[in-house]
This record gives C-alpha cells, sequence and structure tokens, in this order.
C-alpha cells in the first residue's frame, strides 16, 4: 500500500478494479433452486457435540468392538476430514468467480457441514478409545493393532492427494470440479441413510441421519449446478469429466466398497482385517452395509450419475467392477484425484 501513489486527488472517480477480483461487489440472483437449498441448509443446522452422547455406554462394548468401530470412523475421516480445506478452497474459487449470491453461500455450506461431519467422526473416535489420535492411539486387542496399520496406510496414500487438488482447482472449472463432487455426494447420502436404519446407538443413528440429509443437499447443489452449466459446456472438459469420473471410482470405493489395490498402496492383508473389523462392528450392533449391499448401492449411485452425463453427451468411462462398460481410463494416480464427500 505504503508504494501505492496516491491519485485521489487527480481525478474523481478510481480506475476500474483489475477483474476477476477476489471479492464480487455485487450479490446477483440467478438459479431459484439455490435459494432453497440454502434455505434448507439453514433450517437443517446441527451440532454433533448435542446428540445424546449421555445414552452412550462405551463401556458395554467389549475392547475389540470399540476398536472396530474406531476403525471405520477413522475410515471415514480419511475422507471427511480433508472435505472442509477442499470445500472452502472451492467457495473460494466461488468468489473469484464473481459466481451468483446463493452459489457463494452454498459452498459456504457444504465447508460448514463438511467440518461438523469431521468433528463427528473426532467426537465418535476420541469416545471409542478414550484418546484423540487413531494413529498413535496405543491398541489393546490383537485386531485393534491390525486395523491400527491399516489405518497408517489410509491415512499415507489419501495424504497424496492435496497437492494435485491445489493444482486442479485453478485450472479446472466449477463446472469439472463438480462432476467430481457429485459422484461423492451421491455414494455417501445412501450409505449415511441405510446405516442410519441400522445402527443401535441413538447417537449414530441421529448422526447418520443428519450427515445424509446433508449429503442430499450436497447432491442437489452439484446437479442444480451442472443443469445450468453443462448445456455449455467446452469439448476438452468433457475428457477431464470422464477420467475424473474414474478417479472417483478409485478413490471413494476405499470407503463405499473395498480399496482397488492397484490404485491403493495397501498391504496385502488389507482388505481380510478391515473384513473383520467390519465383521466385530456389525455384530456390536454398528452396521455397515455387507460387500453385496455396497456393491449394489455403488452401482446405483454410478449409475444415477451415468443418466446424469449421458443427458449432456459426456462418454462415461468403463467400471467393469460393478460391472458397468463405457471408455477405457487407465493411468490414473492419487494426484489426479478431486473427488470428495
Ligand atoms: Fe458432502
Ligand atoms: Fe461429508
Amino acid at each position: 500500500m505504503a508504494n501505492h501513489p496516491k491519485i485521489a486527488h487527480t481525478t474523481e472517480f478510481p480506475p476500474e478494479t483489475e477483474q476477476p477480483n477476489v471479492f464480487p461487489l455485487s450479490w446477483h440472483k440467478g438459479t431459484e433452486k439455490m435459494e432453497e437449498v440454502y434455505e434448507a441448509s439453514r433450517r437443517e443446522v446441527w451440532d454433533p457435540a448435542a446428540l445424546p452422547w449421555d445414552t452412550f455406554d462405551v463401556e458395554s462394548y467389549s475392547w475389540e468392538e470399540r476398536e472396530a468401530m474406531a476403525y471405520w470412523w477413522t475410515l471415514l475421516s480419511v475422507f471427511d476430514a480433508s472435505a472442509p480445506p477442499v470445500f472452502a478452497s472451492a467457495m473460494i474459487k466461488s468468489y473469484e468467480a464473481h459466481e451468483e449470491d446463493a452459489v457463494r453461500r452454498c459452498f459456504f455450506s457444504v465447508t460448514q457441514d463438511e467440518q461438523n461431519h469431521e468433528h463427528m467422526c473426532g467426537l465418535a473416535i476420541t469416545k471409542l478409545l478414550g484418546y484423540d489420535d487413531p494413529l498413535t492411539y496405543e491398541p489393546k486387542t490383537e485386531l485393534g493393532m491390525k486395523a491400527q496399520r491399516n489405518a497408517k496406510w489410509l491415512y499415507f496414500n489419501g495424504g497424496r492427494y492435496w497437492e494435485g487438488y491445489k493444482q486442479a482447482v485453478p485450472k479446472y472449472s466449477l463446472a469439472v470440479l463438480f462432476s467430481s463432487f457429485l459422484m461423492g455426494e451421491i455414494a455417501a447420502a445412501t450409505i449415511f441413510h441405510q446405516m442410519a436404519e441400522g445402527a443401535r446407538e441413538p447417537v449414530f443413528q441421529d448422526a447418520f441421519k443428519n450427515i445424509g440429509r446433508d449429503e442430499g443437499r450436497h447432491m442437489a447443489i452439484c446437479m442444480t449446478l451442472m443443469e445450468r452449466d453443462y448445456p455449455k459446456l467446452d469439448l476438452t472438459d468433457r475428457d477431464t469429466i470422464t477420467k475424473q469420473v474414474r478417479a472417483g471410482y478409485l478413490f471413494l470405493s476405499a470407503v463405499l466398497f473395498e480399496p482397488p489395490t492397484d490404485f491403493w498402496d495397501l498391504p496385502d492383508d488389507f482388505i481380510e482385517v478391515q473384513r473383520a473389523c467390519e465383521a466385530v462392528a456389525r455384530d456390536a450392533g454398528f452396521h455397515i452395509p455387507d460387500y453385496e449391499t455396497k456393491k449394489e448401492n455403488w452401482r446405483q449411485a454410478i449409475l444415477n450419475l451415468k443418466g446424469v452425463l449421458d443427458r449432456y453427451d459426456i462418454p462415461f468411462p468403463a467400471i467393469p467392477e460393478v460391472g458397468i462398460d463405457g471408455k477405457e481410463i487407465t493411468d490414473i494416480e492419487m494426484e489426479d484425484i478431486i473427488p470428495v464427500f
């Protein structure tokens, strides 16, 4: 500022501010549906700390059960704990792009929701383990030890996508980013509704019900923007979207299905350990859908997305793992990942 020569005494009006400037000084309206989703987000605000934690008697579970349930929350955290910075970056981008007023607010609401989800993961893990860090926690059982090793590998893998994401945000249009986000939102909405229905503990029933509802709103935000922007989509963007959908499948499978081993860098017994943890958690009344149910969910979510992309003639990638054919996409690295939930 100090180096800026003062000009106000030489001219009546200031020169035009160079665009794009990070802050728009306008509140233009456009997509009515965005207002509705934003209003719903205000009505449906919830607080993870205010759930009925006093009804959850963690001591009534064995250490193996506690560690198995904490493992699932840790697995979820690998995705949900990166969501606040990911959506905060997208929110900044919506300001840089001088998006509609309601679009900026919607992105703010997603950022807040995702931080809520991350907060919930932290509360659940801390309660279950009696400790606030699943990676440095001292496991009490054999299964807990193996689960922690799994968690360390998940964290290592997940940690590799942030640098790539930071480069992707300025490079791609919001329209491309939405297609990646939508993949996560569709699948997340389904799995959380199922987990809410099956959960035995009221605190988890409520958490999953709220998280599922949030994800449904996120899905609506992505869909609304796609409907607005896809009819005028650039041809080069189409290829990027096809690739991102395949990337989304590979990345999100780790939590929604099982991690594809040619993409995730994991030890040989990883899936065996994860299945063992899931079985213990399930028997303890923590409802994780079984292999076939997860596979069917994932397939349906992908088909939903395919239905959307088909409308705009965007080629769909082959996902033979769940029986969907399409364009063959290879050579995807962690650094190419955009999807979150
Ligand atoms: Fe989400
Ligand atoms: Fe989330």
